[in-house]
């Protein structure tokens, strides 16, 4: 056995010499196909279910691992337990692993090292529902790549981004990790992400794999409470939830996450439908599954296994190829197979599907390919990556409100006071899942401020109150500030004496993410009294909201003037808002995802379907809330600028789709304002009757211009069969004829209107 190795190694496995060159053009992978075949008649049982098994380390940057969990899984590495690793970051540490298992394991089967980069490795960037907001997707392909290059020389091949849930609840902590509300945008903004990390050759050693997570209906969880149960039908489920996943393996994704919810009853991570049918046969993904973390094990608790040998057998044959962090296929795969309950032929798919991964990032070619200290050292964190950040940071930045034109700030302002609890923190920018971030380095508000500030103008600094009390971590909840106001006679002195107010509130960076969901989602702590007692000490606020979620800005859009959306923008963050804030930037944000007017209009989204009494009655007998508008305060698509964009009329040139072909639909934006400026244009279609209730609009298309002051540009979209198509009645993607309506404008709510039929 021992030769047939060293001769497999030695020759590359099996070479593609025996293949014509016309075969491999036409299947460009079949050399790795025979590679993975060969190798894996080389494995034993253990061997492969090794494949299917990953774990989280420890192991911190200073060396090799002492303590006894991580002595065992050098145990098991050597063993050929293991497949991959995630959270064990750095070259140094990568390669050490990586070496070990070279050395010491019988089949030198690379590891794979993966890590949650969502915004950034070191430098961060944006959090995903912010960056989204800039709806450029240049710029979000970019600062994947950037993140790729920095953790790729980090020893990371593999991130768990991007998370593709279309989320429509705040109260779900999560928000923050997706890129709004929309399936359309999603899926461009998804595919804009894999592209950016895996590059356009998976060999090159900045090429990082991608995993579309999480599979599926994740952001659906009931009443916005994170990991709670999933009820959609088959149709939301096909027209809202899946099409960033279906886009995502259209684009080469590597890797799929599953989820920790369970929809309409059948845990996700479990669902053989959704693995197995839809996405391995119907969709054809070749890639790899991996489960969320211990999601096979949580079958137990989701009542849907008897014991983690049931929760293996359930999982394997349901399509999930790798337990992270599970503990079950290493213990349960093998008597599984041993007693028939699961076919080898299923062990043999996820353990190819594994290998396919490694052999198309070029590890079996080499293994340290992402262990590069020299790399390391040139590409983390440098001056260019910042750049980026800050480029992308001033860019995700959403203009909600500006009465009286209070921004950008005036030369007559001489005094400014910079207020509130988040205004000098420089950790809380960085947002949650914030990659290998050092604590504290990001660019505080209040830096920026001064870094930006014109000569002469004084900036003066009162916190107000803390926002909380003690510490705050990723794993464990935070204590808010509920009583010490101790710093408000300062701030309120402070806001007195100044000609103009930067009030920065919102949450920090750990009341967003996993696990935190909320049914409030105002101001948390003393904010609001903060807030009320400046804004009486001095008019001239320009409130600058720091969130990982839309939050109830209602109070705020009724007595702040001038309202900045900033979410949390990474380690730029304070020039950014400073950008913004001294005109430096011209806004061009918009929101992603609907802004409520209070948390009992959640879930909110701008494609809602029209209901059987949807229009507005003088009796209370139509949908609506006898306490509340029913719309959004601030909708999908909304954000201002310093300048202002007049759309002219819809003009189509005919007004019936005819099939295969298309209508060009074209509308003049002009720059009425004073500045230049940037505007994204969108596209709405609404299908008036169809076999299903159809959403009331549905966004089709964008794009984003520059417009110079009074400078007018046509813009044309070409509506065609493929904007219409939709998972029917009949359970079919097909484009039904009838009548359409287009819109076109600003946001999902100010719209020119026209119409055609199909
Ligand atoms: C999350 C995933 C993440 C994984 C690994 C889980 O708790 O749901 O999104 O990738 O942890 O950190």
């Amino acid at each position: 056995m021992k030769k047939q190795i060293l001769a497999l190694l030695l020759t590359g496995f099996i070479s593609g010499t025996q293949l014509s060159a016309q075969q491999q053009t036409i299947h460009p992978d079949l050399e790795i196909e025979n590679k993975i075949d060969s190798l894996l008649r080389l494995m034993t049982l253990d061997e492969k279910i090794g494949q299917m098994v990953q774990y989280s380390s420890s192991w911190d940057l200073t060396g090799p691992p002492t303590d006894a969990d991580n002595a065992k899984r050098l145990q098991n590495i050597k063993d050929g337990k293991v497949g991959s690793m995630l959270n064990v970051t750095s070259a140094k540490l990568t390669r050490e692993v990586q070496d070990w298992n070279m050395k010491n394991s019988r089949l030198k089967i690379p590891l794979l090292f993966g890590l949650d980069v969502i915004h950034g490795y070191k430098t961060i960037f944006p959090i995903p529902l912010g960056e989204s907001a800039s709806w450029d997707l240049e710029l979000m392909k970019k600062t994947a790549e950037i993140a790729a290059k920095e953790a790729s020389a980090s020893g990371i091949g593999w991130t768990f981004s991007p998370m593709i849930d279309v989320s429509r609840d705040a109260r779900w902590g999560r928000v923050m990790e997706g890129s709004g509300e929309d399936p359309y945008l999603t899926s461009l903004i998804g595919v804009a992400k894999i592209q950016g990390y895996q590059g356009t050759d998976l060999t090159s050693p900045t090429s990082i794999a991608a995993c579309a997570k999480h599979f599926a209906g994740y952001a659906f969880a009931e009443s916005g409470r994170d990991y709670n149960a999933v009820n959609v039908g088959i149709h939301e489920l096909n027209n809202i939830i899946l099409p960033p996943f279906k886009a995502a393996n259209e684009a080469g994704v590597l890797t799929f996450m599953n989820a920790f919810n369970d929809i309409d009853g059948i845990p996700a991570t479990g669902n053989k439908y959704l693995q197995r049918e839809l996405l391995k046969g119907e969709w054809g993904f070749q890639g790899l599954m991996v489960s969320d973390w211990a999601s096979i094990a949580e079958m137990i608790n989701h009542g849907f296994a008897h014991d983690k040998n049931q929760a293996a057998e359930i999982a394997v044959n349901a399509g999930s190829d790798m337990d992270m962090e599970g503990g079950v296929y290493e213990f349960e795969l093998q008597k599984l197979v041993k007693n028939g309950k699961v076919d080898v032929k299923l062990i043999d798919d996820a353990v190819k599907r594994i290998l396919r991964v490694k052999f198309k990032l070029g590890l079996f070619d080499n293994p340290y390919k992402y262990s590069d200290e020299a790399a390391e050292k040139r590409n983390v964190y440098t001056k260019e990556n910042l750049d980026l950040s800050l480029e992308a940071g001033k860019k995700s930045i959403v203009l909600l409100k500006n009465e009286k034109n209070l921004l950008p700030i005036k030369s007559t302002v001489k005094n400014i006071a910079v207020i509130g609890p988040l205004a000098d923190d420089k950790d809380s920018p960085l947002g949650n899942w914030r990659g290998k971030a050092d604590p504290n380095t990001a660019v505080s508000v209040l830096e920026g401020i001064q870094n930006y500030a014109p000569k002469g103008v004084k900036v003066n600094f009162a916190k107000g109150a803390e926002l909380s009390i003690g510490e705050r971590s990723f794993l464990r909840p935070m204590t808010l500030n509920q009583t010490d106001k101790s710093g408000f006679e300062k701030a309120v002195k402070t806001a007195k004496e100044a000609d103009l107010v930067i009030l920065v509130v919102g949450e920090d960076a750990f009341q967003s993410g996993e696990g935190r969901s909320q049914t409030d989602i105002g101001f948390a702590g003393l904010q609001d009294e903060l807030i009320a007692a400046v804004k009486k000490a001095n008019p001239n606020v320009v409130m600058v909201v720091m969130s990982g979620r839309p939050m109830d800005l209602t109070w705020s859009d009724e007595h702040i003037p001038a309202i900045l959306e900033t979410w949390f923008l990474g380690s730029q963050h304070g020039n950014a808002v400073a950008e913004v804030l001294f005109g430096k930037y011209n806004p061009s944000g918009k929101l992603t995802m609907s802004f409520p007017r209070n948390v009992g209009q959640m879930p909110i989204y701008y494609n809602q379907k029209p209901t059987g009494r949807g229009a507005e009655s003088t009796e209370v007998t139509y949908s609506a809330y006898r306490d509340s508008e029913r719309d959004a305060l601030y909708p999908f698509g909304y954000g201002l600028s310093y300048t202002q964009f007049k759309y002219g009329k819809i003009k189509l040139d005919k007004t019936t789709l005819p099939k295969g072909g298309n209508i060009n639909a074209s509308i003049e934006i002009t720059n009425t304002g004073k500045v230049k400026g940037e505007e994204v244009v969108q596209l709405y279609l609404r299908d008036l009757v169809g076999s299903l209730s159809r959403p009331l609009k549905e966004l089709k298309g964008f794009e984003k211009i520059e417009l110079n002051p009074g400078e007018t540009k046509t813009i044309t979209f070409q509506i065609d069969e493929k904007m219409i198509t939709y998972f029917t009645a009949n359970q079919k993607w097909e484009a039904e004829s009838g009548e359409f309506k287009v819109f076109i404008g600003t946001n999902s709510r100010d719209l020119q209107e026209s119409s055609f039929t199909y």
